[in-house]
């Protein structure tokens, strides 16, 4: 009558695919316990990890909102106990919010006895990404839900196809410690782009797609631009420009903002290039006095 689930970190956007591409990584990612209780209602009896920043109030967590969606809609009356144990940064650009969020609802399917299939439960995380940032992506939810690649094709109606990945793609994340909110980072994107624009990154999506499909990492490396949001976006990042450089010249197939950032992600083709790459941008954010931490994984 309890079970704990692990639900990892993500790399939303991928550079050029803004709401649309994401990847799921191994490491971190956030650990959630749910009990069955008789006492009545969904309850946070613990949260570790957050510096006692997160709401306990089950309306307004991540975690548990989505569970009380979930009980609703099946019209369930189960009293639910939930610990939640952070174990990645708030404000990263690590799909923090997401993983809780999925975590939550994923655990209370399994508890239940899988009333429902693991891509009907996609609607209730991303209703928790709503409560955590204003917009109901599921770039972050969609690739922590199903694991891997996906691309969400349409919202309406929601329509997420799990893309191939070469065997030999690799992610290494920096995360710097500065803090930025999703929302703010929405705030501050163009309302309206030109279509040339347009035209160059639907490009660039189609390419980094092809790119997957064909094992043509270098296909890949070239379609990852995007002109739209990262330049937008990057001005709320320290050091980007700099780390970014750092990244492309150790080898680096290309890289960009992880989802709102402040974390930079950068993809390669082995394990030793992606530690590599690591180790320089580590050293972009050393020499302005702003300490990260790198994590490097398979995508
Ligand atoms: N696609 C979302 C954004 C991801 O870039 O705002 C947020 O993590």
């Amino acid at each position: 009558d309890s079970i704990k689930v692990f639900a990892p970190a993500t790399v939303a956007n991928v550079s050029c695919g803004f709401d649309v591409l994401g990847f799921a990584v191994d490491n971190p990612g956030d650990e959630v316990l749910l009990r069955l209780s008789d006492k009545k209602g969904v309850r946070i009896t613990s949260i570790t990890g957050d510096d006692g920043r997160l709401p306990k109030d089950a309306e307004k967590n991540t975690v548990s909102i989505s569970i009380l969606r979930y009980l609703e809609t099946l019209g369930i009356e189960q009293g639910i106990e939930i610990e939640l144990t952070k174990k990645m940064p708030l404000g990263s650009g690590l799909g923090s919010s997401a993983a809780s969020t999925v975590a939550g609802v994923y655990a209370i399917n399994q508890l239940l006895g899988n009333k429902m299939e693991v891509k009907d439960l996609l609607p209730f995380a991303m209703e928790g990404e709503f409560l955590a940032c204003g917009s109901a992506h599921a770039d972050n939810v969609a690739p922590c839900l199903y694991g891997g690649f996906v691309l969400v094709r349409s919202y309406d109606p929601l329509d997420v196809v799990k893309l191939p990945v070469p065997a030999n793609l690799y992610a290494t994340i920096i995360h710097p410690h500065v803090e930025v909110q999703t929302k703010d980072a929405r705030n501050i994107l163009p309302k309206q782009i030109a279509l040339s624009q347009a035209v160059a990154q639907w490009g660039n999506v189609g390419g980094l797609v092809a790119g997957l499909l064909m094992n043509d990492t270098s296909l890949i490396g070239r379609s990852m631009q995007d002109h739209i949001v990262e330049p937008a976006r990057s001005v709320l990042i320290p050091g980007f420009d700099d780390v970014k450089k750092a990244a492309l010249d150790a080898g680096a197939l290309g890289c960009s903002i992880s989802g709102s950032g402040p974390s930079i992600f950068a993809l390669s083709t082995s394990q030793e290039a992606a530690q590599k790459i690591g180790q320089a941008m580590k050293k972009g954010f050393d020499a302005i006095n702003i300490g990260s931490d790198v994590y490097v994984s398979t995508v």
